[in-house]
């Protein structure tokens, strides 16, 4: 597999483009992507589909860059959304709407409105509060929605925090295990309802395979019920979670999850859907920094730099691990330094007890790993613009996103 972020000459580059140069054109903090790392991430997950009909819908909160969504529209994704903005962002993208999968426990009436008349694939419905609302909704519209129940297998899954483990019953995700099948005869019969499909989504960053079998076993063993009962079904999803390697251990190989889960489904004769976000564009970004200050104090160096928390949520958020790399090594002496941000929160870092060659004021960092719920997670708090992001394709970057201005800061207040 080729690189994404090659070292040669002590310089990093993105592709065949040296990362300085990105940053001599758009400056610091700069997200910057490789499309051909998200296309040959997206093709090895295809062809280990290939024995089944199946559709590859990208979960779009991981990274909504319109740059990253054609790139991976250009490959025939479809999207996994959560929100009227994604259903947006999705369509612009050229994403076809009978590839839209939209997921999510809060849907308002305006976004579940929104899906209809777009005409997407399937809502994914997490209550029969939203089943009642979709089916009342759709008869009003004259539609039948085409809809998948989002059901909560009960399985602990081992993701690396608490916060992105989904699967077991005590979260608020999908409809209990044991209200399920009851729940897909009530919707079999609803006026404004047509069943399609099951879907399941047990956490995210998942690195081994045995869950998703786990996840897998309880829907097939549901689907067989509900075809008893004559529920008709097309599709099965389930969900993403593929877990990436993010401190150079083993990621996830799609070979080895569809070994495990291919041969099942294509007895079934249905079609594989699956909603995978860090898997394609996780290890395809960085975040490029420049040190501001380093400084000493309680026995601890700090690395200051012009990324911070708003740009870059995970370290602090669910204690995310993620490469310090100098844009250009020189070969400086090792130390044990915690990379900080400017924001005013002692939580706010990048990366704690680090060792690395501690880096002089004015050099450059890159942040590894950050392709997916970085700038999709970024804010403006402490009123900071928001990073630019470059996508590079071989040896030609595009600016993608260009950076936030004072002005963009205080475009929506009114009345001043
Ligand atoms: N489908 C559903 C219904 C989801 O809730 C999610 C992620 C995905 C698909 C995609 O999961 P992935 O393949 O990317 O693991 N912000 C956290 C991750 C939160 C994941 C939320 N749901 C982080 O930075 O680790």
């Amino acid at each position: 597999a080729a690189q994404a972020f090659p070292r040669s000459g002590g310089l990093l580059s993105c592709e065949q483009v040296p990362l300085t140069d990105l940053v001599s054109r758009w400056g610091t903090p700069l997200y910057v992507y490789s499309a051909g790392a998200i296309r040959e991430r997206f093709a090895e997950l295809d062809g280990a589909l290939a024995p089944v009909p199946h559709l590859i819908a990208y979960s779009v909160k991981a990274n909504g860059n319109l740059g990253v969504l054609r790139t991976l529209a250009a490959m025939g994704a479809g999207a996994d959304i959560v929100s009227g903005g994604e259903l947006h962002r999705a369509l612009m993208a050229g994403i076809p709407a009978d590839r839209i999968m939209f997921s999510g426990v809060g849907k308002t009436v305006h976004e579940l409105a929104a899906g209809l008349n777009a005409g997407i694939k399937a809502f994914n419905v997490e209550s029969e509060g939203e089943l009642c609302a979709l089916s009342d909704l759709a008869c009003a519209m004259g539609m039948r929605a085409p809809v998948a129940l989002r059901v909560n297998p009960d399985i602990d899954t081992p993701t690396p925090h608490a916060y992105t483990r989904t699967g077991h019953a005590a979260t608020k995700f999908g409809i209990a295990a044991a209200r399920a099948r009851s729940l897909y005869n009530i919707a079999a019969k609803m006026p404004g309802i047509r069943v399609r499909g099951i879907d399941v989504h047990i956490g995210s960053q998942i690195l081994e395979v045995g869950p998703f079998r786990q996840a897998l076993e309880y829907v097939l063993d549901l689907a067989y019920h509900l075809r008893q009962s004559e529920v008709e079904l097309e599709f099965l999803d389930l969900g993403g979670g593929l877990g990436i390697s993010y401190e150079g251990g083993d990621r996830i190989s799609a070979a080895d999850w569809a070994a495990e889960i291919v041969p099942a489904v294509a007895e079934t004769g249905l079609q594989l859907v699956v909603e995978p976000g860090r898997f394609l564009v996780g290890e395809a970004g960085a975040l490029l920094t420049r040190v501001l200050y380093v400084k000493e104090g309680g026995g601890k160096r700090f690395v200051i730099t012009d990324a911070g928390m708003n740009d870059l949520i995970r370290p602090s958020h669910y204690s995310g691990w993620h490469a310090v790399e100098p844009v250009e090594a020189a070969g400086r002496e090792r130390g044990r330094v915690d990379v900080v941000g400017p924001i005013c929160e002692t939580g706010d870092f990048l990366a704690l007890d680090r060792e690395m060659e501690v880096p002089r004021p004015g050099e450059l960092l890159a942040i590894m790993t950050v392709g997916a719920y970085g700038f999709s997670m970024s804010s403006q708090y402490n009123q900071r613009t928001r990073p630019a992001e470059v996508l590079v394709d071989g040896k030609e970057a595009t600016l993608v996103r260009r950076r936030e201005t004072l002005d963009d800061l205080v475009a929506a207040e009114i009345g001043l």
